[in-house]
C-alpha cells in the first residue's frame, strides 16, 4: 500500500516473542528489507524471556536473514544499531518498566505480539500498567481465536487496552501482491463487472495445495487443522476479494464495509458439503495424537446468499502433502447455450484463472478455431504473467503499513468474527450431527477420493499444474 494516510507513523517498534520462530523466519528479514528500502530508523526493541542479550539477538537476526533471505551488509549494520533487547517474564511488571525505559522519548510505539494468544491478556495489561500503551498500536498474528467465542474473548482482551483502530490483525495472505491484485483487477477494469455474477459465472474454485506435510509443527497443527489454519482466514479472505461489491469510496472503512457485507452473506458451512482428509503418516508426526481426528485436507462448498451469487457454488480445497505447492482460483463461466461449431465439452468453458502462488498470473480460457478447413476449435489460454522478484514480501508490506497506521490490509474485529460464524459448524459442531472422521489419503494425492463429491460431477476439481506444464 502507498502510505497516503494522515495517521502519524509509529516511532518505536516493539516485538514480543523476539527469540521465537516467527521473528527468525519472517520478522528479521522484513525489518532488514524495511531498513534498506524505506530507511526505517526507529528503535526496534525485542522482548522475550530467554536469558539472551542484544548481541545474541543480533546473531539470531543475522542467521534468520541468511537462512530466509539475503544478508545486505550495510542494511544489516543499520538494523543492528537500531536493535535493543529486553529479557523478562511477561507476568513481571519489571519487564514492562524496562520497556518503558527503553522506549525513551517515543510517543507512539507499535507492539507486535508474536506470541501465543494465551499470553495476549498478560502482555496488553502489562503494557497498559507501565504506560507503554498510550498512543500505541498493537499487531497480532493469526490464529485469531479457535472459534467464534474465543475470537470474541480475544477481541475483548485487546479492546480493554487498545481501541479497534489501533489493532492490526495480520493475515499474511492479504499482504501478497497477487491477492491484492484480485481486488485491483476486478475494480480497475470495466469488462469484468457485467459478467461477474450468477448470470455468467457457473462456479468458482479455489485450491491451496502444499506438497509438504506439517514440517515438525505437529503439536501446533493438532490444535488447528486445515479449516482453522487456512480456510477461516486466508481462503475466505480470497473469496471476499473475489465476490465483494465495489467499495463506495477509497477509504479503508469503505473497503472493510463491503468485505464485511460479503462475509455476512456467506452461509455457514453445511457439514454434508465438506469432506475432510488426513494424509497417512500424519499420526506418526511428533506432537500428533495416535488417533488424531484433525484434518490435513478439506474440500468444501460455500454458498453466498446475495443477488449477485445465489446459486453459484464456491468450491474451496486446501491440503498438506498434495501433489504440488500452488494456490489457484478458477472462475468458470457458463457454457454457450448451443454448440454451433463443435460439441461444447463441460471442461471447455471460458474461464478466468488466477494463479496466486508460487507464480503469479492471470489467464483467460478461450476457444479458438484450429487451422484447417473444419470449423473445429481448441482451448487457448491468454496468459499475463508477472515476475515478482523485487516485490515486497507480505511481512515487509504489512509491518510497514501497520507502522504507518494504514489499515486496509488488516482484518477488522467484526470480519474475523463473521468468518468464524461461517466455519462454526465444522469447528464447533452442529447439535445432533456427528462429524465424519477425516478420510485417509496417500501423500502426493489430491486428498481422499470422497472430495470429488463436493463439486458437481460434470465439472470435477481443477488441479493446478506446474506452471510450465499449464496450457498456454
Ligand atoms: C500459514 C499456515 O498461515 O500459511 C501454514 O499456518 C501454511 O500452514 C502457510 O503453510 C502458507 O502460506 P504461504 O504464504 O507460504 O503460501
Amino acid at each position: 500500500m502507498v502510505h497516503a494516510t494522515a495517521n502519524p507513523a509509529s516511532d518505536a517498534f516493539v516485538f514480543f516473542g523476539a527469540t521465537g520462530d516467527l521473528a527468525w523466519k519472517k520478522i528479521f528479514p522484513a525489518l532488514q528489507a524495511m531498513v534498506r528500502r524505506d530507511g526505517l530508523d526507529i528503535p526496534i526493541i525485542g522482548v522475550a524471556h530467554a536469558g539472551w542479550d542484544v548481541e545474541r539477538l543480533r546473531e539470531r537476526a543475522r542467521d534468520g536473514i541468511e537462512k530466509h533471505d539475503t544478508l545486505d551488509a550495510d542494511a544489516f549494520a543499520r538494523l543492528s544499531s537500531l536493535l535493543h533487547y529486553i529479557d523478562g517474564d511477561y507476568a513481571e511488571p519489571a519487564t514492562f518498566a524496562s520497556l518503558r525505559q527503553a522506549l525513551g522519548a517515543a510517543q507512539r510505539p507499535i507492539h507486535y505480539l508474536a506470541i501465543p494468544p494465551s499470553l495476549f491478556g498478560t502482555v496488553v495489561q502489562g503494557l497498559a500498567k507501565a504506560g507503554c500503551a498510550h498512543g500505541a498500536r498493537v499487531i497480532v498474528e493469526k490464529p485469531f481465536g479457535r472459534d467464534l467465542a474465543s475470537a470474541q474473548a480475544l477481541n475483548a482482551t485487546l479492546h480493554a487496552v487498545f481501541p479497534e483502530e489501533s489493532v492490526f490483525r495480520i493475515d499474511h495472505y492479504l499482504g501478497k501482491e497477487a491477492v491484492q491484485n484480485l481486488l485491483y483487477f476486478r475494480f480497475a477494469n470495466t469488462f469484468l463487472e457485467p459478467i461477474w455474477n450468477r448470470n455468467f459465472i457457473d462456479s468458482v474454485q479455489i485450491t491451496m495445495a502444499e506438497n509438504f506435510g506439517v514440517q515438525g509443527r505437529g503439536s501446533f497443527y493438532e490444535e488447528v487443522g486445515a479449516i482453522r489454519d487456512v480456510v477461516q482466514n486466508h481462503l475466505l479472505q480470497v473469496v471476499a476479494l473475489l465476490a465483494m461489491d465495489a467499495p463506495t469510496g477509497r477509504d479503508v472503512e469503505a473497503l472493510r464495509a463491503e468485505k464485511l457485507r460479503l462475509f455476512r452473506a456467506m452461509r455457514p458451512l453445511d457439514p454434508r458439503e465438506v469432506v475432510r482428509g488426513q494424509f497417512t503418516g500424519y499420526r506418526d508426526e511428533p506432537g500428533v495424537a495416535r488417533d488424531s481426528q484433525v484434518e490435513t485436507f478439506a474440500a468444501l462448498r460455500l454458498h453466498i446468499d446475495t443477488w449477485r451469487w445465489a446459486g453459484v457454488p464456491f468450491y474451496i480445497r486446501a491440503g498438506k502433502n498434495l501433489p504440488i505447492s500452488a494456490t489457484e482460483v478458477l472462475v468458470d463461466l457458463k457454457r454457450p447455450p448451443i454448440g454451433i461449431f463443435d460439441e461444447i465439452d463441460a471442461r471447455d468453458s471460458n474461464y478466468f484463472r488466477f494463479r496466486l502462488s508460487p507464480e503469479v498470473s492471470i489467464s483467460a480460457g478461450t476457444r479458438v478455431k484450429k487451422v484447417g478447413e473444419d470449423m473445429v476449435g481448441e482451448r487457448v489460454e491468454l496468459v499475463a504473467r508477472r515476475q515478482l522478484s523485487r516485490e515486497k514480501s507480505p511481512y515487509e508490506r504489512l509491518l510497514g503499513d501497520a507502522i504507518h497506521g494504514e489499515a486496509s490490509l488488516f482484518t477488522r474485529d467484526d470480519a474475523v468474527e463473521a468468518a468464524w460464524r461461517v466455519v462454526a459448524p465444522m469447528v464447533s459442531g452442529v447439535p445432533g450431527l456427528h462429524l465424519e472422521p477425516p478420510s485417509p489419503y496417500a501423500p502426493g494425492q489430491w486428498g481422499p477420493a470422497a472430495a470429488a463429491k463436493v463439486v458437481a460431477a460434470r465439472e470435477g476439481w481443477h488441479d493446478p499444474q506446474a506452471e510450465d506444464a499449464a496450457p498456454c
